[in-house]
């Protein structure tokens, strides 16, 4: 009989958590104890997935049905644990795609009631919140985070481990799509921002970018602008037949995209009288945008606490830490739980479900 939480122990200082995640191309597992890292482990199929020029999702989910459990169990043995010693398994059940998700969710599921182990469902943007915490396992709220990744861009200010205000999102693309899209019209290949940032160290950013979303916007952002004056720009040099420097696209590109982040950020911080700003999201492993970030920060008398890139982009030890998060407030999801395309950008289980039941009841 299934019954995990007969036994488990909230306060448990330093509770061993398996990380499982699987919401677009990288199949990833972890085991934290507390908030350092015992073993990470990442297959990708963003090799096979170049070849298409972007995520397929069918080759996705059939890549982590292929690879999950050798990953889960490279874990395992990596952190030099017994199954015996996880206190619970944390999998991403939203957002991503559908049925990549459902892979790691349907894994997570068997894995726990076959080991009769507590099962904690996380928002996988709220695990890149949650990076911060490896990178400095002391950190505690308040702080400003800037979230950056193919999906959102937002600008939060976390009150609690559990509670964020969302002082401002995207209005239309997020910068990580921007960069995806902006490589594809350059010739590059998936995944774009770290090819962006490779050809961009040859060039300079001297091609004029359109104003982004400054003051008026607020903490808002809008990429589909500067998106379309990138690609119009490379197509009007095609048309008439004239060159131009891929790298100088790449870098004025760069330089507008980021510059934004940066500034609205640091403001946020500023005005919240807020001490101490965190990244995370796969854009934060940007070599111009961190060093952009720290020389802000510094110039501001501000904390930075900056996750390695390795955990800016996706992995399951972010997944594990939220994980953490969601195992001290007792937060575990039940054996019906099931993967969801899109919820919103800082809900848990808990609020998605308790809204789920309200409609139910009204
Ligand atoms: O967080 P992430 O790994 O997955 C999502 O949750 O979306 O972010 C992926 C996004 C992609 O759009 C990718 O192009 C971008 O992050 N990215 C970068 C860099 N590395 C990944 N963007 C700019 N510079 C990078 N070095
Ligand atoms: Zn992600």
């Amino acid at each position: 009989m299934y019954n995990p939480l007969k036994t488990v122990d909230l306060n448990k200082e330093n509770p061993v958590i398996l990380g499982i995640e699987t919401s677009c191309d990288e199949t990833a597992a972890a085991v934290i104890r507390g908030r350092k890292i015992l073993s990470d482990e990442i297959a990708s199929s963003a090799s096979i997935q170049a070849l298409y020029g972007g995520v397929v999702p069918e080759i996705a989910s059939r890549a982590h049905t292929d690879y999950v459990a050798q990953v889960v169990e490279n874990a395992v043995k990596k952190a030099g644990i017994t199954y015996d010693d996880i206190d619970a398994v944390a999998v991403t059940y939203g957002a991503g795609l559908l049925g990549a998700l459902l892979v790691g969710v349907s894994f997570a599921k068997a894995f726990a009631y076959a080991l009769n182990k507590p099962l904690i469902a996380v928002n996988h943007i709220r695990g890149h919140l949650a990076a911060a915490y490896l990178d400095c396992p002391l950190l505690k709220p308040p702080f400003i985070t800037l979230l950056s990744s193919g999906g959102h861009t937002a600008i939060l200010h976390t009150k609690t481990e559990s509670e964020f205000e969302i002082l401002g999102a995207t209005l239309d693309d997020a910068a990580g799509e921007a960069f995806d899209k902006v490589a594809r019209v350059l010739g590059l290949q998936y995944p774009g921002g770290p090819n962006i940032e490779r050809v961009a160290k040859d060039g300079q950013p001297v091609i004029a970018m359109p104003k982004m979303l400054k003051g008026g916007g607020g903490y808002n952002f809008s990429y589909s602008g500067l998106k379309t004056a990138v690609i119009n720009y490379c197509h009007t040099k095609q048309q008439k037949n004239e060159p131009y420097s891929k790298a100088d696209v790449a870098a004025s590109f760069q330089c507008a995209a980021i510059d934004v982040l940066v500034e609205k950020t640091v403001a946020a911080a500023m005005e919240k009288g807020v001490k101490c700003v965190t990244a995370g999201g796969g854009v934060a492993a940007n070599t111009y945008l961190r060093e952009s970030l720290k020389a802000a920060c510094e110039q501001r008398g501000l904390r930075l606490v900056l996750p390695e890139k390795r955990y800016c982009t996706d992995n399951a030890a972010m997944i594990a830490a939220e994980g953490l998060t969601q195992y001290r407030l007792g937060n575990f999801a039940p054996m019906t739980l099931t993967a969801k395309a899109s919820i919103p950008l800082a809900a848990t289980l808990e609020t998605v479900q308790s809204r789920a039941a309200r409609k139910e009841n009204e």
